[in-house]
């Protein structure tokens, strides 16, 4: 999805890494909704710090992608 090259380990335009991001969003994690909630914000963006990656992910990729990363951003293939 192209996610790692900005939230990789070399993290470019200032992106908090996958890691620091999967740290935040842990806060959700067993809560139901948060995923649909955190994509719908993802999606929506800054007024002022729109991210293109962001906006055009589906509304059901975005929320997909966010419950992978408020369940730990693990590599996928390695349960
Ligand atoms: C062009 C670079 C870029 C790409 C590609 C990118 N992001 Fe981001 N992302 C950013 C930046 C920069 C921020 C920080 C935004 C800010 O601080 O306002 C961010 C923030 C986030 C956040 C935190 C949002 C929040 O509310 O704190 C999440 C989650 C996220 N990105 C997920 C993703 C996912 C999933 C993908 C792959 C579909 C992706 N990003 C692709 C640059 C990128």
């Amino acid at each position: 999805m192209g996610c790692y090259n900005c939230h990789g380990k070399h993290p470019r335009h200032g992106a908090p890494t996958m890691v620091q991001l999967a740290d935040k969003a842990a806060k959700h994690r067993g809560r139901s909704g948060a995923a649909a909630k955190e994509a719908e914000e993802l999606r929506r963006g800054e007024p002022f710090r729109r991210i293109v990656a962001h906006e055009q992910l589906s509304p059901a990729t975005a929320e997909s992608l966010m419950q992978w990363i408020i369940d730990g951003a693990r590599p996928t293939g390695n349960p």
